[in-house]
């Protein structure tokens, strides 16, 4: 068999526009509107994603990307023989699979990805660099995915959910927890799941990190209104937002939103929603935890920590947790 012939399986089970329609209408009915963070990444929103982490300001990814470089082998030694097939929740591109999948050599790795284009390239780039290791995508929203199609190359075997870049960050702790459970189901009894965290740090470095001066950061969420208007029959003026990250510490979170720099009607998704000046549309929120808060969110949905990773200044940690009912 010619290895490098192999190509990666993809499976397409993207939310149908109905379905999409109806979670926008909900989320502009909201107070403040909010829409799921995952409509950001249509095919130009993982490619301006990509932009964010070349960003000085933006330094998560380089940071995990370090972290995960020089811990893998540990991290493998932890997870122990024989290899648990690795599941990767939202993989937009292959800089953090790359150095697990060489330490753990796994047999198999699936790919869960909203964007149909990203995860294309994701698999395809660690195919060619994995060839012992079967790669296969599905293009889902992890998060209402209720389970995974049968698929041979998982069957039977222990699961690695791997779940990089404090993305958990996206959902508030209410339904980070629900979605901690979900993993649960999805990663069977006696998964595992490594996760990164990042921390709680100054308010103007998180504010610059969500607000680079290159402008990487407006120009992602404001993606999300030309998304709307070409999918949904909006018809938002870019021009009438103006977008903005602040640190809330309260709820210890970056909110990202579209502000309207005006009175106005938009029509989307079948609706017509009226904005005041100021008034907000949330595009994403990134709530940052201590690993203490982490842990006991956790412990919540029954995860418990096997082990902890943390770069030098400690801006971030990989947990790697196993489930609480197992040995
Ligand atoms: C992909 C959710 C981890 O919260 O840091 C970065 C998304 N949005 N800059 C984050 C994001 C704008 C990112 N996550």
């Amino acid at each position: 068999m010619n290895l490098t012939t192999q190509r990666p399986r993809l499976i397409d089970l993207h939310p149908a526009p109905a379905d999409i329609s109806a979670l926008v209408r909900a989320g502009m009915e909201r107070r403040p509107r909010q829409l799921p963070a995952w409509l950001l990444y249509d095919a130009e929103g993982s490619r301006l994603f990509e932009a964010i982490c070349e960003q000085p300001e933006y330094t998560l990814t380089r940071t995990e990307v370090g972290l995960l470089e020089c811990s893998a082998a540990a991290i493998a030694a932890a997870i122990g023989p024989p290899p648990p097939v690795v599941l990767e929740f939202g993989a937009g591109n292959d800089r953090k699979a790359g150095p697990l999948l060489d330490a753990l050599r796994p047999p198999a790795y699936l790919a869960l990805d909203i964007s149909r284009s990203a995860l294309e390239a994701t698999c395809a780039a660690l195919q060619a660099g994995h060839p012992a290791t079967r790669v296969l995508g599905v293009c889902c929203d992890y998060n209402a995915q209720p389970a995974l199609p049968p698929l041979p190359e998982l069957a039977g075997q222990r699961r690695l959910g791997f779940y990089p870049g404090s993305s958990i960050g996206n959902f508030d702790p209410a339904e980070a927890r629900r979605l901690l459970v979900q993993f649960r189901r999805l990663l069977g009894p006696g998964g595992l799941l490594l996760i990164g965290i990042d921390q709680p740090k100054a308010v103007q470095r998180l504010e610059a990190a969500y607000d680079d001066a290159a402008g990487a950061s407006a120009a992602f969420a404001l993606n999300l209104l030309a998304r709307l208007n070409r999918d949904l029959e909006g018809d938002f003026d870019p021009a009438g937002f103006r977008y903005r990250a602040r640190w809330q510490p309260e709820q210890s979170r970056i909110a990202m939103a579209l502000v309207s720099q005006r009175p106005q009607t938009v029509r989307l998704a079948g609706g017509r929603w009226s904005f005041a000046a100021g008034e907000e549309l949330i595009s994403e929120y990134s709530v940052k935890y201590t690993p203490e808060a982490f842990l006991q969110l956790a412990a919540e949905a029954l995860w418990r920590p096997l082990g902890r990773w943390s770069d030098t200044a400690a801006d971030l940690s990989l947990h790697l947790l196993g489930q609480a009912d197992s040995p």
